[in-house]
């Protein structure tokens, strides 16, 4: 057996890639490791949405290189977004990688290792073309992704999944780097969807993750018939034996009312939305190139909160992007406010070389500033999570039970389990292993900003439980 130490880093499109790697050389006699001083092959699947994620890396291939030099027919081998923006800057500043492949040839993962195991001190590089380097139709097959039969044990869970149903992006927000390290946005045939879905759930599959930049904005046309994101909402809705279907991200501008007709009346679709707004102010929206406006935006989430009031709606912002003013960064406060997000992700904008804004548009917020903003934004966003978590107290959920708790404490056949309401909110409660994979109710008895704490109800102490919820919130 060959040991593989894989580490991963950026959004869920990564995790994917990384578990389609990991199936393809567990085929050729791989099996994981947790050390890279073990590993007969090390691999980095990448991102560079933000420098800190780069960093990270390039921090780690540092501390590969007295491993390298002690055993020098280790394969270290970088994939993914970094390696599709760097490409041959990381053999210049890490000299002993020896592969480097973007995210549209990870099909050539295994070869490539195989290769550089037989021919050690030959580097070899595999990315997809530029946005300019070709005809669309060229650039676009460079960047297709690959998506074989995968490996089970390497999904989030033996019941979850996820399906990507779109790759790259072309709406150029001016400070993002997808657009040019994913392509061209292509969106997956329906029928191959289905059928993954369905393959999916035979194996015991119960959940599923549609994935894409801007997941809602799929279409595709197939033996002349033209599927909208709402149908193929509809077509995944009949696979029987799938329980719940759950997508990201979404673009605000294509949630459109079709879209949310389908999440408010499929029973299977999670009621959840993560929909960025990036910011609050109409300029800002305006330099990030988003397309819409802060009216447009309100709009769209009030139609999802009036059409499916418990609906959870999730956004990322940016602080500290070119030209902020505190008044600006006020208005994304106010947003937060007036919207009440079950939670945001907070970014301090990073500039990356290559994309609209770091050519035009200076970033001139200093660091301490995107800091504080950041913290105060995360200050608010505690908040109202936390209050809107207590909501729940006293209540009872569905939970989709994933696992151990990250605290697993175990003690005998008792266990402490996390799992999932259909509005994705996270549930800890006392369990044991039997129950991994079920839906169950839970009764909630205590809440902060980021889980609910609860105890599943049976049907002998339900009474009991509803007591304690009493006593407890
Ligand atoms: N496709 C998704 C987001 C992809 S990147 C969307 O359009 O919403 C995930 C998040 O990273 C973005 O939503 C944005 O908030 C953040 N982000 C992207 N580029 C960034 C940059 N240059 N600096 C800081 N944050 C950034
Ligand atoms: Fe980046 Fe904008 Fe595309 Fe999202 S929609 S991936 S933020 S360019
Ligand atoms: Fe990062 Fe690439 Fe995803 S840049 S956020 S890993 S698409």
């Amino acid at each position: 057996m060959k040991k593989l130490y894989i580490e991963t880093v950026g959004c869920q499109m990564n995790l994917l890639d990384s578990e389609l790697v990991v199936a393809a050389l567990r085929k050729e006699g791989y099996e994981l490791t947790g050390s890279t001083a073990e590993a007969d092959t090390v691999l980095f699947n990448t991102c560079s949405v933000r420098q800190h994620a780069e960093d990270k890396i390039y921090s780690a291939l540092g501390r590969l290189k007295d491993a390298k030099r002690a055993m020098p027919d280790k394969v270290i081998g970088v994939m993914g977004c970094m390696a599709q923006k760097d490409q041959q800057l990381i053999f210049k500043r890490a000299p002993y990688v020896d592969i480097v492949v973007g995210p549209g040839q990870l099909h050539q993962v295994p070869q490539l290792v195989r290769e550089a195991r037989e021919k050690p001190g030959e580097q070899r590089l595999e990315v997809s073309l530029g946005r300019k380097e070709g005809a669309t139709d060229v650039i676009k097959r460079s960047h297709e992704s690959f998506d074989p039969l995968r490996d089970p044990t390497m999904r989030p869970t033996p019941f979850q999944a996820f399906v990507r149903i779109q790759i790259g992006c072309d709406k150029f927000c001016t400070y993002c780097i997808v657009p040019s390290v994913r392509g061209p946005e292509q969106s997956r045939p329906p029928s191959q969807i289905l059928a993954e879905a369905r393959q999916l759930v035979s194996e015991g599959c119960k959940e599923i993750t549609l994935l894409g930049q801007t997941v809602n904005s799929w279409r595709h046309t197939e033996e002349g018939v033209a599927w909208r994101f709402s149908d193929l909402l509809r077509g995944l809705h009949d696979v029987e034996g799938l329980e719940r279907i759950k997508f990201v991200t979404s673009y605000p501008k294509d949630m459109t009312d079709d879209v949310l007709e389908a999440i408010r009346d499929l029973p299977k679709c999670v009621k959840y939305l993560h929909v960025p707004a990036q910011h609050g102010s109409d300029e800002q929206l305006l330099r990030m190139k988003r397309g819409y406006t802060i009216a447009e935006y309100r709009e769209m989430h009030d139609r999802a909160k009036r059409w499916m009031p418990d609906v959870a709606i999730t956004s990322d912002f940016i602080v500290g992007f070119s030209g902020e003013t505190e008044e600006q960064f006020q208005q994304t406060m106010d947003l937060v406010r007036e919207c009440r997000f079950k939670n945001s992700f907070i970014f301090k904008y990073s500039e990356r070389p290559g994309t609209k804004s770091a050519d035009r548009l200076p970033d001139d917020v200093p660091d301490e500033v995107k800091r504080r903003r950041n913290n105060e934004l995360l200050a608010l966003q505690n908040e109202i999570s936390e209050a809107d978590n207590h909501r729940f107290l006293g209540s009872r959920v569905e939970v989709l039970v994933e696992g151990p708790s990250k605290k697993a404490a175990e003690e005998g056949d008792r266990l402490q389990l996390t799992g999932r309401t259909m509005c994705d909110r996270i549930v800890v409660f006392d369990g044991n292993r039997r129950q991994i994979g079920q839906t169950l109710p839970v009764a909630v008895y205590d809440a902060n900003a980021h889980t609910l704490f609860g105890a599943v109800v049976t049907d002998h102490v339900g009474p009991e439980v509803f007591s304690l919820a009493g006593s407890v919130g």
